[in-house]
């Protein structure tokens, strides 16, 4: 879900399947010769308001392109959650620079989160930096474009109460043309002291419930067969209609979208485990088409750590949520976020976290160690007082954990089937298929009959690694 990398392997996937005479990017009216190339790092949010660029971009007359040496405009896309994730963009930013020595007039933007923590302060400290552009900015990039080409350097972190970019339909950028990404809310009000992304991104606000179903009807018709509806906080999804004053919830929206059609399959992510309701689980459980697989990041297993971390629930209340979701779910894959060594973390807390991790049964975890971010609580009241080498060493039992743990849930799946949406050929091999199961866990298997990427497909499992389930197709749906 976090993607320190660049997205090069589904750059070199494009070129070839441009190569071979597909008309990959549907850039909407765009009919200008020139070109942008864009990079995306962070959270899905990012991958998805990356889209949203594109949109805007090809309306302005750009078309994008996977190579950046032809690129008029290369823009990155950013992260700040981790200091390492900030590195990672500087470093893409020298690279940059030399494509722009050998084609001067090229130009660089910076878009996204470390955007909007940075400002004006990128373009004194990158020289090379011509545009500035924070998340809720990206109406104003074709002006500020238009500007740059004419040597004025553009910077616009304006941050809205209202931009949910609700009426755009997003460019599909590394799509697979099966599984889609729509953004239904943006920003986040919650301020857990670790985090920097209410600052980056700004208040909440939910998007209009019919521009999303709009958008998922869309993508079906399109041949799309599942859909993640992403949020900081999607469990706090509440819009309300002008017209009829009436509120929905996540819990509505969810069945809304479940009732596009039966054959789209629904994703969410990320839900915060203290507004994750009865009402969500019960109406997951009625819809088979709502993937039983819930990202529900507990950061630590300790009640005053927790508390520290301004997470407002306490280890009790997670593990009675966890309870509640194998008991409404008992198929239910839960995953998690855990930060090791926050500010005074104790042993004997690190072990609570530890001990949480063998209740939830996670299937996988997205597993960190404290960074601290300027301008948040915990960087303005609590040392971050843990050695890094203690750091490590906690992360690296909790990884370790993990994967003992991810191995035996996967062992508990063999001799099962499950039904598979196919998203395209193995990594590895040619012959094999991959897909995932509704609990998220990718399933690889030989190919065989007349089938294709977007299919649903039946597989019993024979083998399985911590990572991935191994088995072999037995009907078609
Ligand atoms: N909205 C999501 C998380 C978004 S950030 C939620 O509330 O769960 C993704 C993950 O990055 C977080 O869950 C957390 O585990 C990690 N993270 C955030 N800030 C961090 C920091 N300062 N240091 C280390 N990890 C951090
Ligand atoms: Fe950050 Fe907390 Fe908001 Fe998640 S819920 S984005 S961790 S402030
Ligand atoms: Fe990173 Fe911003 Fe997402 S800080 S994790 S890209 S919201």
């Amino acid at each position: 879900m976090y993607n320190d990398n660049p997205t090069l392997e589904g750059i070199s996937k494009e070129i070839n399947e441009q190569q071979q005479g597909e008309v990959y990017f549907k850039a909407g009216n765009s009919t200008g010769s020139k070109h942008f190339y864009i990079e995306s790092y962070g959270c899905q949010m990012n991958f998805s308001d990356s889209e949203i660029v594109g949109s805007i971009l090809g309306e302005a007359g750009f078309q994008p392109t996977r190579n950046m040496e032809i690129a008029d405009l290369i823009l990155i896309n950013t992260c700040s959650i981790r200091e390492k994730a900030e590195d990672t963009v500087r470093r893409r930013l020298r690279i940059f620079d030399q494509v722009k020595r050998q084609r001067p007039g090229t130009l660089v933007g910076v878009l996204g989160c470390m955007a909007e923590r940075l400002k004006s302060k990128f373009l004194e400290e990158e020289q090379l930096v011509d545009l500035v552009v924070g998340p809720d900015a990206y109406r104003d990039l074709p002006k500020l474009v238009g500007s740059a080409e004419e040597g004025q350097k553009g910077v616009n972190v304006f941050l809205s109460r209202e931009e949910t970019y609700a009426d755009i339909s997003p460019l599909r950028l590394d799509s697979n043309g099966v599984a889609a990404f729509i953004s239904i809310m943006r920003g986040c009000d919650n301020m857990c002291s670790f985090c920097v992304v209410p600052f980056t991104r700004g208040r909440e606000r939910s998007r209009n419930t019919f521009s999303i179903i709009a958008e998922a009807t869309d993508l079906f018709e399109r041949g799309y067969r599942e859909v993640t509806l992403l949020g900081q906080n999607v469990d706090s999804y509440k819009w309300e209609n002008p017209e009829t004053q009436k509120v929905v919830n996540f819990a509505q929206l969810l069945e809304m979208v479940a009732n596009v059609h039966p054959d789209l399959r629904i994703r969410f992510s990320t839900s915060h485990p203290k507004d994750i309701t009865d009402e969500v689980l019960y109406t997951m459980a009625r819809y088979e088409n709502i993937c039983k697989y819930i990202h529900l990041p507990v950061q630590s297993g300790n009640s005053r750590i927790l508390e520290l971390m301004n997470r407002t629930y306490s280890r009790e209340w997670y593990m009675e949520r966890v309870q509640r979701i194998y008991e409404i779910m008992p198929d239910c894959a839960i995953s998690s976020d855990i930060i090791a060594g926050f500010c005074s973390e104790t042993e004997a807390e690190h072990q609570e976290t530890l001990s949480m991790m063998a209740y939830a049964n996670y299937s996988m975890s997205y597993m960190f160690f404290y960074s601290e971010r300027p301008g948040t609580v915990a960087a303005r009241k609590y040392p971050d007082d843990i050695p890094l080498a203690v750091k490590k060493k906690r992360l690296q039992e909790i990884i370790d954990l993990q994967g003992q743990i991810s191995h035996e849930v996967n062992q508990g799946d063999l001799g099962k089937t499950f039904k598979v949406l196919i998203e395209g050929s193995s990594k590895r091999s040619d012959a094999d298929w991959k897909g995932r199961n509704s609990q998220n866990k990718m399933v690889v298997f030989p190919k065989k009959g007349n089938h294709q990427a977007g299919d649903y497909v039946y597989v019993k499992i024979h083998e399985a690694t911590s990572a991935t389930l191994l088995g072999e197709m037995i009907s078609a749906h």
